[in-house]
Formats: structure tokens, C-alpha cells, sequence
């Protein structure tokens, strides 16, 4: 047992030290708290380490045998909660080895040979965040997968679009959800992008300058599915970009999240009431029997925040820290775990309140019908027929001007009036303004028209597939 240090001391590192630490420095400096949730990559990491110590004439194979089965065993005393977690041991490395010198005897104490828990950490989290980003992205599909039925139901639904919260033209409600699809399909792409450079293994760093022993890290990679190495032991232990980069991700999802959150707020809102979410997703007040409140929504807002404080955190944490691991780097998981598990949640939710609102098609409509969104068709229509854009803009402004100075629609104005602000205008102008028409002019690569949006949804069916 590791014991011969201080004065009983249960630490391996205990030799070189006469007096226990203090209370306060264990409680101070241990992670336990927070890095036992790396438990299992960190025994995947520790059985494809003995293995290769195994197979490179290291340690004996009835040691690596010995080693594996203890490790085994303690993974099964974990799930079944049974496993002896002691915050004096600082973290999950050192409690899962001093576990297992426990069981298995001093060759426990073999499977350290060639590694530190400098390269073990950093290969820990390159396990994790692998699997984190695996799981956003099956949470960002699901989401999209919602978004794509919802807009292949809604082709033929019009709302107005928006330009600084204004109306501005009608678009259909398809053109409005699929916007959001291609925004997650690129926090997709941008997540596998980041991926790539998680796919590196560190483990073969050692403390920071590699090893004198015979290590093959090349087979624990090939081992535990990684890509490849790194090309440098300080770099390998001393980095933690792969995982900004995936905060970053993140956080841009976070946004992405918020904006959608924010106009299911607004919609939910009387004032447009182009939205009915599901009881199930809203809650009530506790003073105002009436109300009905999109708490889901606002928290997708709100959780962003969250994420946005994490990525500054470590970004923080890495600034200006010497080469090569400094203990600084330990904080990167209290930030990373919550960050990733307020993102995960959130997309959850997102595609479970989207799944469940139903959309008020007539609310939507009505708001469409505000033909002041179709000046905009007005002035194409002159400019097609010859006048310069600037003039037909001028000229359709005017007849806003009139229209709104009378309190009435476009469509209110007669001909005879329309022409005194432009020649080129006729009766022909009044059979465009309806918004149907104008969405279905639309038909530009991009646009809400319907070739488009068939077009855009045929694509995000592919992206679903692919
Ligand atoms: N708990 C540490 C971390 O999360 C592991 C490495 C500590 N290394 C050390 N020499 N103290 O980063």
C-alpha cells in the first residue's frame, strides 16, 4: 500500500512529504466532487494502458490480467454504488488506483508505470468531450428532425417576416422553422470540425516530457478509436483548446437556442398569439389565475448565458498559464460539465416544446394580411415595368404616406390616385396585393417561395439521412 508516506499517509505521492496536509488545502484542491463522472473513460483509459504495458514486455501478463479484472471490478462497485469514494484522494485517478491497489495487491501499483495523471487527465477529457459532441449532435438532429416536420406542415402557412421586430414582408411559416434547421446543421458541421482535433490521443505524454519506458501509444490509440497522436508531450498535457472549441460550439448553440426561445416568448404573447404551447410546457402563476406562463422558452433564452460564462472562464484559465500542465487546468471541468449539460437539456426541450405547440395559422394569417408589408411588391411592380428602383421606392412611399394618413390598406387607393405618383402604375397593381402572391413571386434561390422551400426541405431531408 502507498502508506509509507507522512505519517500514514494513504497518498502515493506521500514519500518525500513528513507532515499531512492541511484540512483545508484537501478540501481546497481535491475535484472529487466533480471529475468522478470521468470514472469510466478513466478506466477505459487505465485498461488500454496495461494492456500495451503488457503487450511492450513492461509488466508481466499476468499482471495486466491482474489489473484488468480489478479494473472491471471496480467499475461494476461504481454502478452499483458501492465504491469506496474518498475525497482525501483527491481525484477520480487516484481514488480508482488506490482502489485497486486494494484489491489486486502492490501489482496494482504497476499500472502508473510510463504515465502520469497529467497525460491520464488530458486523455480523460478527450474521451469525454468525444462523447459529449457525439451527444450534442444526436440532441441537434432530434431538434432539426422537429423543426423539418413542423415546416413541412406549415408550406402554405403566412406570417409576416421581420426586420427590426417591424413587419416586413410574409413569409411562410416552413421559410421562418427551416432557417432555424440550417442554423443547428452548421452547429452540426462546426461540432464535427472540432471533433477532428478531439480525435488526438495525449496518453504516452507522461508528466510532460514522454517516457524512458518502450510505450506503443500508437496501439492505445488505435485501441480506444482514436484518429492519432499528439506530436508533442508538453502540448499534449499543457492544451485544453479542444475543448474551447467546443464550448465555443456550444455557445453558438446557446444563441441559436435563444433566438428561437425568444420569438416562441413573443409569439406566445397575446399581442401576437401565433403560438399555443402545451400545458405540459408552461406553468402557471402563483397570484394571476389567468396566466400561462412560456417558462421553457425563456429559459432556452436564458440558459445561453450560462454557456457564454463558461467559454470566458476558460479561456481565462488558459490565458497566459506557463507550459506545461499547471493545476489551473482542473478547473476546465466544473465549467465544461455544466456548460455541456445546459446545452444538452436545452435541445432536449426545445424539440420536445416545438413538438407540442401548436401554431395559431389564423393569427398568423391575419397579421399577414397588413398590406403595407406588400410596398415592397408595389415597387418591384414599377420598377419591372421599366422604373428605376430609388424612384419606384419614392413613389410606392408616397402611396404608404396617403394610405396610412387615411388609416386604410394599399389596396384602398384608386388607381387614378396611385398614377399621380407614378405613371407606370395601373389596375394590374391591385391583383398583387395579396400576400400569397407575393410570397409566391419569391421564387429567388433562398427565398419563401415555394420552389425554394420545396427545394430547402428536400435538402433537409438529405441532412437528416446523411
Ligand atoms: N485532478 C487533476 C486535474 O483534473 C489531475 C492531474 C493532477 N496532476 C497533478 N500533478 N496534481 O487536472
Amino acid at each position: 500500500m502507498p502508506s509509507e508516506g507522512g505519517k500514514g499517509s494513504l497518498k502515493p505521492w506521500g514519500g518525500r512529504f513528513a507532515a499531512e496536509t492541511d484540512p483545508l488545502v484537501v478540501e481546497y484542491t481535491g475535484s472529487l466532487g466533480t471529475d468522478r463522472r470521468l470514472w469510466r473513460h478513466d478506466i477505459m483509459g487505465s485498461l488500454a494502458h496495461a494492456r500495451m504495458l503488457a503487450r511492450q514486455g513492461i509488466i508481466s501478463p499476468e499482471e495486466a490480467d491482474a489489473i484488468v479484472r480489478g479494473l472491471e471490478d471496480i467499475a461494476r462497485e461504481i454502478e452499483a454504488g458501492e465504491f469506496p469514494w474518498r475525497t482525501e484522494l483527491e481525484d477520480v485517478h487516484m481514488n480508482i488506483e488506490a482502489r485497486l491497489i486494494e484489491k489486486i495487491g502492490p501489482s496494482g501499483g504497476k499500472l502508473h508505470t510510463a504515465r502520469s495523471r497529467n497525460d491520464q487527465v488530458a486523455l480523460d477529457m478527450h474521451l469525454y468531450i468525444r462523447e459529449e459532441i457525439d451527444a450534442l449532435d444526436q440532441r441537434l438532429k432530434g431538434l432539426q428532425a422537429a423543426l423539418f416536420e413542423k415546416a413541412r406542415a406549415h408550406t402554405a402557412s403566412l406570417l409576416p417576416g421581420y426586420t427590426h421586430l417591424q413587419r416586413a414582408q410574409p413569409v411562410t411559416l416552413a421559410h421562418h422553422l427551416l432557417a432555424y434547421f440550417f442554423m443547428f446543421q452548421r452547429d452540426r458541421e462546426r461540432l464535427a470540425d472540432a471533433r477532428r482535433r478531439t480525435d488526438m490521443m495525449p496518453l504516452g505524454a507522461g508528466a510532460l516530457a514522454g517516457t524512458s519506458f518502450p510505450i506503443d501509444p500508437v496501439s492505445v490509440a488505435k485501441e480506444l478509436g482514436f484518429g492519432g497522436l499528439y506530436a508533442n508531450s508538453m502540448d499534449a498535457v499543457a492544451d485544453r483548446d479542444f475543448v474551447v472549441e467546443t464550448l465555443f460550439c456550444a455557445a453558438l448553440i446557446g444563441v441559436h437556442l435563444s433566438r428561437l426561445g425568444e420569438e416562441l416568448v413573443l409569439w406566445a404573447a397575446s399581442e401576437f398569439g401565433f403560438v399555443e404551447m402545451d400545458d405540459a410546457y408552461t406553468t402557471g402563476s402563483s397570484i394571476m389565475p389567468q396566466k400561462k406562463n412560456p417558462v421553457v422558452a425563456e429559459l432556452l433564452r436564458a440558459r445561453a448565458s450560462r454557456v457564454f460564462g463558461a467559454l470566458v472562464g476558460l479561456l481565462t484559465l488558459l490565458k497566459a498559464l506557463p507550459l506545461a500542465y499547471n493545476l489551473d487546468l482542473q478547473e476546465d471541468k466544473p465549467l465544461t460539465f455544466d456548460a455541456l449539460d445546459a446545452v444538452k437539456v436545452s435541445l432536449e426541450i426545445a424539440t420536445a416544446l416545438l413538438e407540442t405547440s401548436k401554431f395559431r395559422v389564423d393569427r398568423m394569417r391575419a397579421a399577414a394580411a397588413d398590406d403595407y408589408l406588400l410596398a415592397t411588391d408595389m415597387a418591384d411592380y414599377l420598377a419591372s415595368r421599366g422604373a428605376p428602383f430609388r424612384e419606384a421606392h419614392l413613389a410606392t412611399g408616397k402611396a404608404v404616406a396617403l394610405a396610412a394618413s387615411r388609416g386604410l390598406p394599399l389596396r384602398a387607393l384608386a388607381p387614378a390616385e396611385l398614377k399621380t405618383f407614378h405613371p407606370a402604375f395601373d389596375e394590374g397593381v391591385l391583383e398583387i396585393l395579396s400576400p400569397e402572391a407575393a410570397v409566391n413571386r419569391r421564387s429567388s434561390p433562398m427565398g419563401t417561395g415555394p420552389g425554394s422551400v420545396k427545394a430547402q426541405l428536400e435538402l433537409a431531408r438529405r441532412l437528416l439521412h446523411a
